[in-house]
């Protein structure tokens, strides 16, 4: 079973968008996948009672901790022994044992991340807090943050997290538009891929690279600011720039250059 986390501490900034439609897509493709949701708004779960019966099924848990509680069972109490594909939707402000607790679990970890100041900056202090306290870098889960609801005049916002992302080496996998598609597909309890795929050939496109990126599929090796937004890390000019300029974790585990 592959465990995704979608999770930003950050509120709206699109988990339960993200979270829906890559169930949905998986569903879609026939493997056995499961929703949890640990939000105590439900959003997820909300989404799964409008699903039509035709459409292939997702596994719906509510992973809410009861009020005062701090251990969760297993996952294996939630959900059916045959998951193939296990979606963790997690709540706005996850900190402490919750956000130790779901990096565990996870295989990869997905942040996705809203263009505006405030949500790019509570952002860059939600990684912060995954890698010192919630367990990340002693995980062998994944990392990734997807850019959402991307206008045309939002590439310049991005340019701090990137340097950021750059440091820790996180790839940025592709940018989410702003679009009607993604709320038109939530208020049927679908996702883009269960709808037309000429009208939505473009959300299509944009999520591709994080199904590739689930699938092992390397980010693209050319990468800075292409087509898809990916990253190369490891061989860009740019990254080498960061690492020179001291952007980067030092050996107390605190960020050199960035508070
Ligand atoms: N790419 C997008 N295009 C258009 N609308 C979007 C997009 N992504 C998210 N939205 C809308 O923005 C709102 C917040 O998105 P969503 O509920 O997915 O965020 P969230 O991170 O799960 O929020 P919360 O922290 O409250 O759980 C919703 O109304 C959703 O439909
Ligand atoms: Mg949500």
């Amino acid at each position: 079973m592959l465990t995704v986390l979608v999770i930003n501490s950050k509120g709206g900034s699109g988990k339960t968008t993200l979270s829906t439609n890559l169930a949905s897509y998986y569903a879609s493709k026939k493997c056995k996948t499961a929703l949890m949701d640990y939000d105590s708004q439900g959003s997820s779960l909300q989404w799964l009672k409008l699903r039509p019966s035709h459409i292939e099924k997702i596994h719906g848990a509510n992973a809410v901790p009861p009020k005062g509680a701090v251990i969760q069972r297993s996952i294996q109490a939630w959900i059916p022994t045959d998951t193939e594909m296990l979606i963790l939707d997690a709540p706005a402000g996850t900190k402490g044992l919750l956000l130790q607790e779901l990096v565990r679990k996870a295989n990869y970890i997905l942040i996705p991340v809203a263009p505006s100041p405030i949500d790019i900056h509570a952002t860059a202090d939600f990684i912060k807090d995954l890698y010192l306290t919630g367990g990340v870098r002693s995980s062998t889960a994944k990392v990734a943050v997807v850019a959402n609801r991307v206008r045309s005049d939002s590439a310049a916002m991005y340019a701090s997290l990137e340097n950021f992302l750059c440091a820790l080496k996180l790839p940025i996998l592709t940018s989410i538009s702003d679009s009607d598609r993604y709320l038109q597909a939530v208020a049927k309890g679908l996702g883009v891929f269960e709808m037309d795929e000429i009208v939505t050939a473009k959300e299509r496109r944009e999520l591709l690279p994080i199904m590739k990126w689930l699938e092992g599929h390397v980010p693209n090796k050319n990468g800075i600011r292409t087509e898809s937004k990916v990253i190369n890390l490891e061989d860009s000019r740019k990254w080498k720039a960061y690492r020179a300029d001291g952007f980067s974790l030092n050996p107390t585990g605190r960020f050199n250059h960035y508070n």
